[in-house]
């Protein structure tokens, strides 16, 4: 099965950690990925963010949430009353997993891991979040949901609810839309007073 298990230091700090998973070979994605996207953030953060994979700009700066969604994912946070200085932004998935579009000049189009992927880059997350010790994490989207809590996950009806996260040694989670999904939509204003309404459920916690 693929896994990022050897490739983890054991009792490793968050610097150690980013640097062995630039050569993580846990599964086939980082082969045609330019570089591993590991988190960031705050070292004792009271927050881990989780997202679904680096995106294009992702892969190609090697940090997460530079492109678009990640600035609504800002926006949003200032907005619930998330202090961003108590936040660590990472990834369930560290490499960028895409297909070319040669009819579209070669654009690199995201494409959704699959579970095998998510089960083998978990490691990487457990040791994140094991180091952070945060409050609480959130999910962001139903595939960093679905990662995390199981493939009967349903972020419409499990979103802005508190819940204990079995993968996760137990940790509060708490999942919600993913910040690209306020892009997508018709109606923006409405599914981004949904994320920033999750959100605040985050700031309460932290109180
Ligand atoms: N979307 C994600 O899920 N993660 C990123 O880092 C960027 C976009
Ligand atoms: Fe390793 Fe995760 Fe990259 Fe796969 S996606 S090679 S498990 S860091």
């Amino acid at each position: 099965a693929y896994t990022a298990e050897p490739f983890v230091p054991g009792g490793a700090g968050l610097d150690a950690l980013r640097e062995a998973a630039a050569g993580c070979r846990g599964c086939p994605l980082h082969r045609e990925a330019s570089q591993t996207v590991f988190g960031a953030g705050a070292p004792d953060a009271r927050v881990v963010l989780v997202g679904e994979q680096p995106g294009d700009q992702e892969d190609r700066q090697g940090r997460p949430f530079v492109g678009p969604a990640g600035k609504v994912l800002t926006r949003a946070l200032d907005e619930a009353g998330v202090d961003p200085d108590e936040t660590y932004i990472t990834n369930a998935v560290k490499h960028f997993k895409f297909t070319v579009v040669p009819e579209r000049g070669k654009r690199r189009i995201h494409k959704p891991p699959s579970l095998r992927e998510m089960t083998a880059c978990r490691p990487w997350l457990a040791a994140e979040v094991h180091v952070i010790d945060p409050e609480v994490i959130v999910a962001l989207g139903a595939t960093a949901g679905k990662a995390l809590l199981g493939p009967s996950f349903r972020v419409t009806k499990q979103r802005g609810m508190l819940l204990p996260c079995p993968a996760l040694d137990g940790h509060e989670m708490l999942a919600t839309i993913h910040p690209s999904a306020v892009l997508r939509a018709d109606d923006r204003e409405a599914v981004y007073r949904g994320l920033v309404s999750d959100l605040r459920v985050v700031a309460e916690t932290l109180r």
